[in-house]
């Protein structure tokens, strides 16, 4: 699939539930209202879903939520989508808050699952409370031990939010590389119902790069993933560490990837508000055609870029729309 700019997509995120066991305060309200579950897609459809776009040349499929594992029996989605792995479909692989890793890490794996993301912006239980509002840090480190023990491999995203969690940044750089693992630090995003008080808490991330380099020496790294991180190498770690940041520098120019949400619907850019029902050809009949058609259709509005920057400076409204729905 090739969109009107000439960027090739062939990456998708598929958001199988919008609800989660935690609240972070940059994602979700406290009260936050999630869709009816009868307006689900079943996993049946989601996977059906996903085979049409490796059938038009999607090769990495991540799932996300919410967070994908309190999806109830989300692990037969895993099973089926890992069929298709080395027949089209190149990498499986999740991001998830870690809470449910110690349960499902060993089926993960088992499932083909070779790297995973898990988010967390602290390494203080009390700060991790604050931030999540309802999650248990102790338990999120035992699903990273699982996952490690099941041989996955993890990759820590770190939103960086001023007030919160600046002053850790080397702390869990240093933690993460020293368990092997890679860190990526995430700008927050003017998202959701909360939007404004992302736009209050935001750090650029030269002031996370800045605190780094105080210790460490980032030279900028040869690896390249594709999607909108810029990777520097740590000579004393020996680890990498990623930076996404959508509102200091814009990525949308490689863009490679939509999103999918657990109704069906296909979101073509994280910040804007462009989309394509797909549940609608996908109950229309049982073969594949008016989904397909439905695809060519939307991949081509895709639109160029976001407009976080102009979002944050207050000349636009943001998207109402919260991560939770698309996944990230
Ligand atoms: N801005 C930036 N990152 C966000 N995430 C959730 N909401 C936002 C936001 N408004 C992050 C989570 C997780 C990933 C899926 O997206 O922390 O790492
Ligand atoms: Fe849940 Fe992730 Fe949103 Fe936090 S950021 S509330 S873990 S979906």
């Amino acid at each position: 699939m090739v969109d009107a700019f000439a960027r090739r997509v062939d990456y998708i995120r598929v958001s199988v539930t919008d609800r989660c066991d935690f609240r972070c305060v940059y994602c979700m309200s406290e009260n936050m209202h999630f869709l009816p579950k009868s307006d689900l897609l079943t996993l049946e459809e989601l996977e059906r879903l996903c085979a049409a776009f490796i059938a038009r040349g999607v090769g990495k499929i991540r799932l996300t939520g919410g967070e994908p594992l309190v999806r109830r029996n989300v692990m037969q989605l895993f099973r089926g989508l890992s069929r298709h792995l080395g027949a089209g479909l190149n990498e499986l692989t999740l991001t998830t808050n870690g809470a449910q890793l110690a349960r499902f890490a060993g089926e993960l794996a088992d499932c083909g699952v070779r790297r995973i993301n898990v988010s967390l912006d602290t390494l203080d239980a009390e700060k991790f409370r604050t931030i999540t509002r309802w999650g248990d840090h102790a338990r999120v480190m035992a699903g990273i031990d699982a996952a490690q023990k099941a041989g996955l491999r993890v990759k820590i995203n770190c939103v960086a939010l001023k007030g919160a969690n600046d002053g850790e940044f080397l702390g869990l750089t240093e933690w993460a590389h020293g368990r092997g693992m890679e860190i990526s630090f995430i700008e927050a995003m003017p998202l959701g119902e909360d939007a404004a008080q992302n736009i209050e808490n935001f750090l650029p991330l030269d002031e996370v790069a800045a605190a780094l380099s105080r210790k460490l020496t980032l030279t900028p790294s040869a690896f390249a993933s594709g999607g909108p991180a810029r990777y520097f190498d740590v000579s004393e770690t020996g680890g990498r560490v990623g930076f996404i940041t959508p509102l200091s520098h814009d990525f949308c120019d490689s863009c490679n990837r939509v999103r999918v949400t657990c109704t069906g619907m296909l979101y073509l850019c994280l910040g804007q508000e462009d989309k394509a029902d797909l549940r609608a050809p996908l109950r229309a009949s049982p073969d594949d055609a008016k989904l397909h058609a439905a695809l060519d259709e939307a991949i081509f509005r895709k639109p160029r870029g976001h407009d976080f920057v102009a979002q944050k400076a207050g000349r636009m409204a943001p998207a109402r729309r919260p991560m939770s729905l698309t996944g990230g």
